[in-house]
C-alpha cells in the first residue's frame, strides 16, 4: 500500500464524523487541556484518567491516536480507548502490548517493542480507565427491556469497536442490521461469553448479569436496518473520495450488512452452526466462486437459504442466510458479487486490505 492513498483515508474516515470534534491538538496533555479553561475540573474522575492518558509520555510519543480515539479526539483505525479496562484485564493488556499480533494475527496494530518498564508505564494509566456503569439503576428504570438495552450498549461503550449507521468502528462487526440476522436467543449466548461460543475472538467478555444480556438483546434485535440510509450515504461520500471500484463498493456492502458475522473476515472462515448439514458450519466464502455459478450466488444472496439439518428429529440451526433482495439498492448486488468473486486464492487483492 503506498502512503499517499492511506494518508487521504485515514484523514477522510476521521473527518467522516465518526469521532467527536478535533478541536485540540492530538497528544495534548491533560495539564494543558485544564490550563486553557480557568478554574475548569475534569467533569469527572473517569474523564481525568482519559486525559491524562491521552497526554501521557508514550501515547504522545508513539502517536497513538493517529489510530485510537481517546476522549473524543483521534483516529478511526482502532477500538476507542476511553473504557478499557472496563472490558479487558491487566493479563490481557500485558499480552496485547508485548505483542498485539500474538493476540490477534495480522492485526493492523504495530509491535512497538515496549521495554517491561514501558509496559508498567502504560498500565499504570490504562488501569484508572473504568467507568462506573449504573447497571443496576438502568435495569430497574422505567423503561422497555429495548431501551434499557440502548442505555446499557451506550454505557458499555461498544460502539468503541462496533458500528450502527454511520456511528462507531468497524472492529467488531456492523451491527446495523443485527436484529435481521440474528435471533435474540443466540445474541443472549453470545453476550453472556463470546470466547465459549467461538474461542479467540476478539469479541471481550465484559461480565454482564442476565438481566443485562437480556435487555441488550431486546435493543439489538430492534435493529433491523433503520440507520441503514446513513451508512449507504457515508459509504457514497467515502468511495467517491476514494475513487472507489466496484470491488471496494462491494466490500463495504458485504460490512453494513454483517455478512462477516456468519461468513467470516473476507469470507473466510465460517461460524460454527450446530445442526447445519454437511459440516455445523456456516459456508465460508473464500472460492464460492469456484463452487457455484454466479447466478446461484445472487439467487442465494437475494432470497437467502436455509441450511438443512445434519440430524433430521434435531434442532433448527440457529443461522440461515437471510434474504437480502429487497434491502440491495441500485447496483450494490453487482458490487457485492464483484468482492465476492475476488475472495479466492491467488486473485489480485484490493490495495487498502
Ligand atoms: C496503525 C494503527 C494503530 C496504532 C498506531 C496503535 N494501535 Fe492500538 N489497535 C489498533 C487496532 C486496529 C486495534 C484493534 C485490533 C484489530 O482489529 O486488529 C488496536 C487495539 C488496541 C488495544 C486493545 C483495545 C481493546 O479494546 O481491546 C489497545 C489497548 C491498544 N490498541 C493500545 C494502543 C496504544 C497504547 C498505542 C500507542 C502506543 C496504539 N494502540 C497504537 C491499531 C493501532
Ligand atoms: C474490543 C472490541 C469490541 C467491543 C468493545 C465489543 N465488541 Fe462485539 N464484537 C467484536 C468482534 C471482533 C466481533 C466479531 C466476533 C468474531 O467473529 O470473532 C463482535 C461480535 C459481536 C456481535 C455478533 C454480531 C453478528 O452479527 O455476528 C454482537 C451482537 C456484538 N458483538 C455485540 C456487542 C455489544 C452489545 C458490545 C458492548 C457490550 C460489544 N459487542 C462490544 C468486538 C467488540
Ligand atoms: C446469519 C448468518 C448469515 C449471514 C449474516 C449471511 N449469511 Fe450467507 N449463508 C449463511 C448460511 C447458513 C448459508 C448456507 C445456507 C445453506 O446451507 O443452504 C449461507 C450461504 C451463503 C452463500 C452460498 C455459499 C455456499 O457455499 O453455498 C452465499 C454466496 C452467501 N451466503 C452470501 C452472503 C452474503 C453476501 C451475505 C451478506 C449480504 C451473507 N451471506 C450473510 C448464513 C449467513
Amino acid at each position: 500500500m503506498t502512503h499517499h492513498k492511506l494518508l487521504p483515508l485515514l484523514s477522510l474516515i476521521v473527518a467522516a464524523g465518526c469521532t467527536g470534534e478535533l478541536s485540540q491538538t492530538a497528544g495534548a496533555g491533560a495539564a494543558d487541556w485544564f490550563a486553557g479553561a480557568p478554574g475548569a475540573t475534569p467533569a469527572s474522575p473517569h474523564m481525568e484518567a482519559v486525559l491524562a492518558f491521552r497526554g501521557s509520555r508514550i501515547v504522545v510519543e508513539k502517536s497513538c491516536l493517529s489510530c485510537h480515539t481517546i476522549g473524543d479526539q483521534g483516529g478511526t483505525v482502532g477500538p476507542i480507548l476511553d473504557q478499557l479496562f472496563n472490558r479487558r484485564s491487566e493479563e490481557w493488556l500485558r499480552r496485547w502490548l508485548k505483542n498485539p499480533n500474538d493476540v490477534k494475527p495480522g492485526t493492523k496494530m504495530p509491535n512497538f517493542e515496549f521495554s517491561p518498564a514501558e509496559v508498567d508505564e502504560l498500565l499504570g494509566f490504562m488501569a484508572r480507565l473504568r467507568k462506573d456503569i449504573p447497571r443496576d439503576e438502568i435495569l430497574a428504570s422505567e423503561a422497555t427491556l429495548a431501551e434499557k438495552g440502548q442505555r446499557l450498549f451506550a454505557a458499555y461503550d461498544c460502539l468503541a469497536c462496533h458500528r450502527i449507521g454511520s456511528e462507531g468502528r468497524f472492529i467488531g462487526v456492523d451491527l446495523t442490521w443485527v436484529g435481521l440476522r440474528k435471533q435474540e436467543a443466540w445474541e443472549q449466548t453470545w453476550l453472556h461469553d463470546p470466547e465459549a461460543w467461538k474461542p479467540g475472538t476478539f469479541m471481550p467478555n465484559v461480565g454482564l448479569s442476565g438481566g443485562e444480556t437480556e435487555a441488550l438483546s431486546a435493543y439489538l434485535h430492534t435493529l433491523q436496518g433503520e440507520e441503514n440510509e446513513a451508512s449507504r450515504r457515508w459509504e457514497t461520500r467515502t468511495l467517491f473520495y476514494l475513487g472507489g471500484s466496484a470491488q471496494a463498493a462491494g466490500e463495504m456492502v458485504f460490512k453494513r450488512f454483517g455478512c462477516w458475522g456468519c461468513h467470516g473476515l473476507q469470507g473466510k472462515a465460517g461460524d460454527k452452526n450446530p445442526n447445519a448439514a454437511p459440516a455445523e458450519r456456516v459456508p465460508d466464502l473464500w472460492g464460492v466462486k469456484n463452487r457455484l455459478d454466479e447466478a446461484a450466488i445472487r439467487r442465494t444472496i437475494r432470497e437467502g437459504a436455509i441450511p438443512g439439518r445434519l440430524n433430521p428429529s434435531g434442532p433448527a440451526p440457529p443461522f440461515s442466510c437471510p434474504s437480502w433482495g429487497t434491502h440491495l439498492a441500485g447496483r450494490e448486488l453487482d458490487n457485492l458479487i464483484t468482492y465476492i468473486n475476488t475472495l479466492a486464492p491467488k486473485e489480485r487483492v484490493w490495495k487498502f486490505q
